[in-house]
């Protein structure tokens, strides 16, 4: 581990989303900051949250099946099995996985997401991604850039405001990726429930936290110049759920996978 654990930075006072999500999943590593704030949102939210989840589950499965054995995980999240290594090593077991967050709380975690196959590796670096090459020179240290890599960047470009450049970092990541790697994107709507979308983002507003939702043409321009995996840019619970549903269920959150190069 790169980053020596810090539990006193841990700030209690103030809802941070890494524990939001893991109140919405039903994890217990929250604080009652974080569950006022969980159970204000509007109900649609904790849907997209397990919806969310379930996509990076099949998203990861379906790569570490075409044969991708390393993964950037960045905005990785409190653990929550499976976690992302969990899937992927179960199907390639000398997968590698370097994990990225900036929440302190994650980092105290980090020792769930350390516990690697033993052919093997995961790593864990509490990282910004808006400092990319920071999270770049980390990763090279551990994983072969001259071999295909999947960057996941699942639920987490919409915590980063258009101040911050967020497609800036988006393509900085992509660049850095050698031929054939992968992009695997959530994101939250802005354009498919706007009310509820509204509501959340003036709640994590008032907690003092920023929720960048944004519309299908806004995402899509994150994956300017990829390919597309089939089924393309859809809603989270219709990425590759085969046949399509009767009624399909309803969802606020965008997700894709693409190739980068
Ligand atoms: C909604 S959670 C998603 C967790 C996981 N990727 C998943 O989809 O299940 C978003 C995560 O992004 C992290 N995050 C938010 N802004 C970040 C930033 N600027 N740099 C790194 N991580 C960030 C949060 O701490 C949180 O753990």
């Amino acid at each position: 581990m790169t980053t020596p654990p810090s539990p006193s930075r841990i700030d209690t006072s103030q809802a941070h989303p890494a524990r939001v999500y893991d109140w919405l999943l039903g994890g217990k590593d929250n604080y009652p900051v974080d569950e006022a704030v969980g159970e204000k949102l509007p109900p649609e939210v904790r849907i997209g949250a397990l919806q969310n989840r379930a996509f990076m589950n099949r998203a990861v499965a379906y790569l570490a099946s075409a044969g991708v054995d390393q993964f950037l995980d960045i905005g990785t999240g409190i653990p929550t099995e499976p976690n992302l290594h969990q899937i992927v090593q179960g199907i390639a077991p000398s997968a590698k996985i370097v994990y990225t967050d900036h929440d302190p709380i994650v980092l105290r975690h980090a020792e769930a997401l350390l516990v690697s196959s033993p052919e093997g590796r995961t790593d864990y670096v509490q990282a910004d991604v808006r400092d990319p090459g920071a999270i770049l020179d980390h990763a090279r240290t551990v994983l072969d850039f001259d071999r295909p890599i999947a960057l996941s960047l699942i639920a987490l470009m919409h915590f980063v405001a258009d101040e911050h450049d967020p497609y800036g970092i988006v393509a900085t990541l992509a660049s850095a990726l050698p031929s054939g790697s992968h992009l695997v994107l959530s994101h939250a709507a802005s354009d498919i429930f706007p009310e509820i979308a509204e509501q959340a983002t003036e709640q994590y507003a008032r907690s003092g936290m920023t929720l960048a939702l944004r519309s299908r043409k806004e995402v899509a321009r994150f994956l300017e110049g990829m390919e597309l995996v089939e089924p393309g840019l859809v809603t989270a619970p219709e990425w590759f759920r085969g046949e399509p549903a009767p009624e399909p269920e309803p969802s606020g959150m965008y997700a894709v996978v693409a190739q980068v190069s």
